[in-house]
């Protein structure tokens, strides 16, 4: 299991500097059409959010309908999201998913916003092929990242927090389709001024 520090140290002022589960109109109307994708599906089981921090994301989606659970390394963004949320699951793991147990229900769904980009690029095809192992086809991933320009790169950035790496668009989409998720569809947002450093990238795919 990981452990993020930064994270448990953090948490609090986490907590206070993103006190609603999206910045921007796009983030929510991303968490939006993942969730009516979701229902669309009808692939059974539970729909997993992964690296859910204070569990903002994992609650809106179960207030529009998803059997969701919340899974983070962090032990001290999870004391928020439980108590903040007492009536959600949430379990201390990472993005393997190894100590998730669902009681042999499948999982339906993965989201994981800004989570991904604090796993070494090295670990992710681990990562998405455990995912693609657990998943069944239709299931439906979304994954958000700060993003790159330069064409084919993963850049490691200043992240405030931990260790983290920027993705260029098209090569995240390539990991996950190597991994058996297609892309539906992708945003990407730029940056500026008391918005975001930059481009962010929301890609949406479907377990072939
Ligand atoms: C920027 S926060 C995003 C929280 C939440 N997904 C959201 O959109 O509000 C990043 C989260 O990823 C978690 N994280 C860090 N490393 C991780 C890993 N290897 N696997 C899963 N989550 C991780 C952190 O503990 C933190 O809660």
């Amino acid at each position: 299991m990981v452990h993020q520090p930064g994270y448990d140290a953090l948490a609090d002022l986490y907590a206070d500097m993103f006190p609603a589960s999206s910045t921007t109109p796009l983030e929510r109307h991303v968490v939006a059409a993942f969730a009516e994708l979701v229902l669309d599906s009808a692939v059974g089981g539970v729909v997993v959010d992964v690296g859910c921090g204070i569990g903002h994301v994992t609650a809106d989606l179960a207030h529009r309908g998803l059997d969701v659970i919340g899974v983070d390394p962090s032990r001290e963004m999870l004391a928020i999201a439980r108590s903040t949320y007492p009536g959600l699951r949430f379990d201390h793991d990472d993005a393997f998913l190894e100590a998730t147990d669902l009681g042999g229900r499948g999982i339906a769904a993965i989201i994981a916003r800004y989570s991904l980009i604090h796993v070494p690029p090295t670990d992710i095809p681990d990562v998405l092929a455990g995912w693609a192992a657990r998943t069944v086809p239709g299931a439906v991933l979304a994954v958000a990242a700060q993003a790159t320009d330069e064409a084919g790169e993963v850049a490691e950035f200043d992240h405030a927090v931990a260790r983290a790496w920027r993705w260029h668009p098209d090569r995240l989409a390539g990991a996950l389709a190597t991994a058996g998720f297609d892309e539906m569809w992708r945003t990407i947002s730029r940056p500026g001024p008391g918005f975001h450093r930059f481009p962010e990238v929301h890609v949406v795919a479907r377990r072939r």
